[in-house]
């Protein structure tokens, strides 16, 4: 019997890939299954936390507890107005893969494939974490994920400072068993006191992770 030390807490968990359209049929994502953000969401129910998951539409859900609270969503605007919908949650766990940039201009109809060449321009996206940071509930308990293929821990430590998040959990892409669609993951926490290597199955990560990061807010 896991102990419960999130009795009373409310976590807010986002996972999956976002989508942006470029027009009905088409869009801009990435391969984010939604897997570790799964695992979060579960071990964080498992310690007593009453738990809101924000998905993308593609994550297979068929696995969650019923008692999660579950919205889905599609694009990052979409995920920016729930994850404001829900800003009040004492610990906020942003495991989703959330695109940097999107089509400046959203067609109405399927673009036509008349020319040889087609460009596209793209605009960036809010940076939903960063604006949890600078829009921070005082006690709030803030943690990114970022996912590398080099330098993640100087990487993970500047997201950490820039976003104004409390923990960053760096994902080194390149590393066998970790990154996307896999069961199991090998990452670093990075905090502003302390840096820690974890790996196991993605479901014994996010336990540790919470235990780690939990640890360290009560010994300060
Ligand atoms: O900047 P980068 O995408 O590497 O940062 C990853 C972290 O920031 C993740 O926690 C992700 O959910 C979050 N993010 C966000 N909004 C964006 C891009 C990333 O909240 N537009």
């Amino acid at each position: 019997e896991p102990s419960r030390f999130l009795e009373g807490k409310h976590v807010l968990v986002t996972c999956g890939a976002t989508r942006e359209h470029l027009d009905p049929v088409r869009f801009l994502s990435n391969p984010s299954t939604g897997k570790m953000g799964l695992a979060m969401a579960a071990a964080a129910r498992s310690c007593g936390a009453r738990v809101t998951l924000l998905h993308a539409g593609s994550v297979d859900t068929g696995g969650v507890d019923a008692t999660i609270t579950r919205h889905a969503f599609s694009s990052t605007d979409e995920l920016f107005r729930q994850v404001k919908a829900h800003a009040d949650a004492d610990i906020v766990i942003m495991t989703a893969a959330v695109s940097d940039f999107r089509p400046a201009q959203k067609h109405e109809h399927k673009v036509s494939k008349d020319s040889a060449e087609l460009s596209i321009t793209l605009e960036r996206t809010p940076d939903i974490l960063q604006w949890l940071g600078e829009n921070r509930k005082k006690g709030q308990i803030l943690i990114g994920f970022a996912m590398e293929t080099r330098d993640l821990v100087p990487r993970s430590r500047e997201k950490r400072i820039r976003k104004k998040a409390d923990w960053i959990v760096g994902n080194d892409l390149t590393m066998d068993g970790s990154g996307f669609a896999v069961d199991t993951n090998n990452v670093v926490l990075v905090g502003e006191h302390m840096e820690k290597s974890l790996s196991g199955s993605k479901k014994s990560v996010a336990r540790q992770l919470l235990q780690q990061i939990f640890e360290s807010q009560v010994t300060g």
